[in-house]
């Protein structure tokens, strides 16, 4: 697939089928994440995949399991009605979005830095480092005609992938990503449109 035909069909997918994934399959896409950017040379990214089904529950235990469009009313952020029917169909799949997918990919980056207080931008390199390969890998998947979501693990979400999985400490995960073929129909979520001629500047804002 053309990479703006990739770039173009990308987006998230939250209902599969069974099929299962290759594992050559998951190695040419996680080779793509490798092909990512990076700020240190290092690219000391792990990703653990996950396709045993009993490991994957383990994996995702700490994921909300019985979340509905009624949790989206109490997100006060939400301003949109496109946005809010967005949230509306993906909040009640946070648990089923990924133990549905033939695969939970599990991204590692390695803390070398206080992320979550950085003392300046550039303490978020390897964090912005990392969502680089992370789209590297989405788009490499949608090029091999499988569909991808992420999750953000929230509250003890980390922790319980860590004891699942055993990784070290000083790892921690960016984002969860369901992988898999994606089903007759598969709900692909009304998008707001950027308003690329407003929001594209020329010489100066
Ligand atoms: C940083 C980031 C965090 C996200 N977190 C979640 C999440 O926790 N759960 C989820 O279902 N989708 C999550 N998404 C996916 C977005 O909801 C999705 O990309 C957005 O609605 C645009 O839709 P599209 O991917 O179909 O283009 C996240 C995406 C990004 C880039």
């Amino acid at each position: 697939m053309e990479l703006y035909e990739a770039i173009n069909r990308r987006s998230s997918v939250r209902e599969f089928t069974d099929e299962a994934i290759p594992e050559e399959t998951v190695k040419r896409i996680i080779g793509a994440a490798y092909k990512a950017p990076t700020n240190d040379h290092f690219r000391d990214w792990h990703f653990i995949v996950v396709t045993d089904k009993a490991v994957m529950r383990e994996v995702l235990d700490g994921v909300p399991k019985n979340l509905t469009v009624k949790d989206v009313d109490k997100m006060t952020f939400i301003s949109d009605p496109v946005q809010k029917g967005a949230y509306q169909f993906a909040v009640p799949k946070q648990y089923s979005m990924l133990m549905d997918a033939a695969a939970v990919i599990i991204p590692l980056m390695k803390k070398k830095v206080d992320v979550l207080h950085p003392a300046g931008l550039s303490h978020l390199n390897c964090f912005a480092s990392v969502w680089c390969s992370i789209e590297n890998l989405w788009l490499a998947a949608t090029a091999e005609g499988y569909g991808c979501n992420l999750r953000i693990p929230m509250d003890g979400e980390e922790e319980q992938a860590r004891r699942a999985t055993g990784f070290p400490d000083e790892y921690m995960i960016p984002c969860f990503i369901g992988i898999g073929r994606p089903a007759d129909g598969a709900v692909r979520t009304k998008q707001l449109v950027a308003d690329m001629e407003k929001q594209l500047h020329w010489q100066r804002f």
